[in-house]
């Protein structure tokens, strides 16, 4: 046994250890789309920012280990304050989510008092807790158009509330701000794929500048790609999002062939989590998410008015 023990490869040992730390301390591994392969195939379950949060509130683990970043396992720990909530990756942020703070959304207010605000999932606590609805990519459209206000302040993401504006009469006023991520992708991007694959159906994240979703055949939440492509009879696409969701896809549906918009396209804070930090992480249940009492209430409202809608 010590022999086996020790010619097994060091990915597999720590596999082995990981679920055994789960085991003991029922525990549920949670990863987004973006995540490396190898935190994919670890993972209980994997998908889009929804389903994620959607999968936080309702699964029966007393600790959660979020792959992701930070805002996903902070809306996590608001969900779920009775849960022991990891972020393997301590430092793993959404640059996005911090480019607005709430004084500067308070200021907002003030200017536009008879205005609703919406903040995308992909913001801080204190953000949320001052908004009255969060979104996530997947149900952005649905959240405004359940909204009574026809003045909405949308936070922080300017594409995705441009992208809203074109489904609805209301006056939305996106905040500038964007993931550079998707907003570095451009229409010659688009073009020189189109010269590469003509056969391919493109498929965009509403994170994207207007004149690429405009050129787009399919806009989608990551998660609504994958469902997209493995339900089409296309056999080709091309895949306008951060690139670790092609491994999702060709473990759904292994016979379609994607390839990737832009291949810079590469979330760098979604790629800090791996099986050592992981197992790390269970170890020592830390690093911990906790959100302070009352951000936490005035958040889970913001988060459970989407739920429900
Ligand atoms: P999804 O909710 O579509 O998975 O998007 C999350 C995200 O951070 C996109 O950059
Ligand atoms: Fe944030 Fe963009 Fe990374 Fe998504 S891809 S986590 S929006 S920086």
């Amino acid at each position: 046994m010590a022999y086996k023990e020790k010619t097994m490869p060091h990915s597999e040992r720590l596999k082995e250890r990981i679920q055994k730390l789960k085991a003991e301390n029922n525990a549920v591994i949670l990863a987004h789309n973006y995540q490396i392969e190898e935190v994919q195939e670890i993972a209980d379950f994997t998908g889009d920012s929804l389903e994620l949060a959607r999968k936080a509130a309702n699964y029966d683990a007393d600790v959660i280990v979020f792959c992701g970043v930070d805002f996903m396992a902070e809306t996590a720990a608001i969900l779920s304050p009775e849960k022991t909530v990891l972020l393997p990756a301590e430092q793993a942020n959404c640059p996005m989510a911090d480019m607005i703070t709430a004084g500067e959304l308070r200021v907002l207010k003030q200017r536009f008092p008879d205005a609703a605000v919406v903040c995308y999932v992909n913001t801080t606590a204190e953000v949320k807790a001052e908004s009255d609805i969060c979104c996530t990519s997947s149900n952005a459209v649905k959240v405004v158009q359940s909204l009574d206000a026809d003045q909405i302040i949308f936070v922080p993401d300017r594409n995705l509330g441009n992208y809203v504006s074109l489904f609805t009469d209301k006056n939305i006023m996106p905040w500038e701000g964007f993931c550079f991520v998707h907003d570095r992708i451009t229409p010659d991007d688009v073009n020189k794929a189109r010269e590469l694959h003509p056969d391919a159906e493109i498929l965009v994240h509403p994170e994207c500048r207007a004149e690429v979703v405009d050129m787009a055949e399919k806009v989608a939440s990551t998660s609504g790609m994958i469902e997209y492509v493995c339900q089409s009879r296309k056999q080709e696409f091309i895949i306008g999002t951060e690139i670790g969701i092609l491994h999702r896809i060709k473990k759904d549906c292994p016979d379609k062939i994607c390839y990737p918009l832009s291949s810079h396209a590469i979330c760098t804070n979604m790629k800090m989590t791996d099986l050592t930090k992981i197992c790390n992480s269970l170890q020592k249940m830390s690093p911990r998410i906790t959100i302070p009492g009352e951000i936490g209430d005035r958040a889970r409202l913001a988060i459970q008015r989407m739920l429900d809608v």
